[in-house]
């Protein structure tokens, strides 16, 4: 147990790393965000990102992961996570979000965002709206040392207030040398995460899925990935990955050009 723990507590030299890989994957975000338009298809965007990702000399986490075709999640409408980029074209009015994982000198960098496409109707912002300010919100609870309940504890009345619902099935992640590792990162209180701290050097994602309607979810059996609202309403969700320090936590995929605490979608 404590021997699992430790290993997750990265020294000076690993936290620059981190910092690295953040800063690369949040860079491939600024790059991709002005191509996310009407008559883009989500292949096209994947395309783009593989690419961006190849000449960089980095290499995109998803793809082939656990057999996953794409160098990148593109989640449309009432999809809530692991949307695989194809033909879609996305359209005025939709919601979509891409999430990019990057693996740069062996370390992760894991964000998404939702975008609007031009403009969308209310319940579809506002989901949007809620997701991101979810995260924040949540990211900001933290302490070092705190639990990880703190970010269920945070994200549930405030999605509830606004009249949504929070996505169970999928949850945050530590993550490092590996895409998905301990502690799991749940944006619902459990009984695991009362008892799981974020103590400083370990890094993480705070990456909730807010639904318009149900919060239950389907997973499409023909493809093997695409989640989706079980009502069919619309999902949002943005993603971070944040390291705990001993002065609190820090946003180690910050955008240059991308929405910040605070926006107003
Ligand atoms: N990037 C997703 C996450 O945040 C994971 C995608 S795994 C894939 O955890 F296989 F669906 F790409
Ligand atoms: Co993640
Ligand atoms: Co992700």
């Amino acid at each position: 147990m404590l021997q699992k723990q430790r290993k997750l507590i990265l020294n000076d030299q690993q936290r620059d790393a981190m910092r690295r890989a953040g800063r690369v994957n949040a860079s491939l975000m600024d790059y991709i965000r002005p191509h996310i338009t009407a008559g883009i298809t989500t292949g096209r965007i994947d395309e783009m990102i593989a690419q961006w990702t190849l000449d960089n000399g980095h290499t995109a986490a998803t793809l082939g992961y656990q057999n996953f075709p794409k160098s990148c999640c593109t989640s449309v409408n009432e999809v809530i996570c692991h949307g695989i980029p194809g033909d879609e074209e996305l359209k005025e009015g939709d919601i979509v979000n891409i999430d990019v994982t990057t693996i740069v000198d062996g370390w992760h960098g894991d964000q998404s965002e939702t975008f609007l496409i031009g403009e969308v109707s209310e319940e579809r912002k506002a989901v949007t709206q809620c997701a991101f300010d979810c995260m924040h919100l949540a990211i900001d609870a933290l302490t070092p040392g705190c639990t990880v309940s703190k970010i269920g504890e945070t994200i549930v009345p405030e999605a509830h207030r606004r009249g949504f619902s929070v996505v169970r099935e999928y949850v945050g992640h530590g993550l490092g040398k590996q895409f998905h590792l301990d502690p799991s990162i749940p944006h619902f209180p459990n009984r695991q995460s009362r008892i799981d701290r974020l103590f400083p050097g370990m890094c993480f994602t705070v990456e909730p899925m807010i639904n318009a309607g149900t919060r239950y979810a389907r997973c499409d059996k023909a493809d093997g990935w695409t989640v989706r609202t079980k009502d069919g309403r619309p999902s949002a969700q943005f993603e971070h990955t944040v390291m705990m320090t001993e002065d609190g936590p820090e946003i180690l995929t910050q955008c240059n050009d991308g929405p910040r605490k605070g926006h107003q979608f």
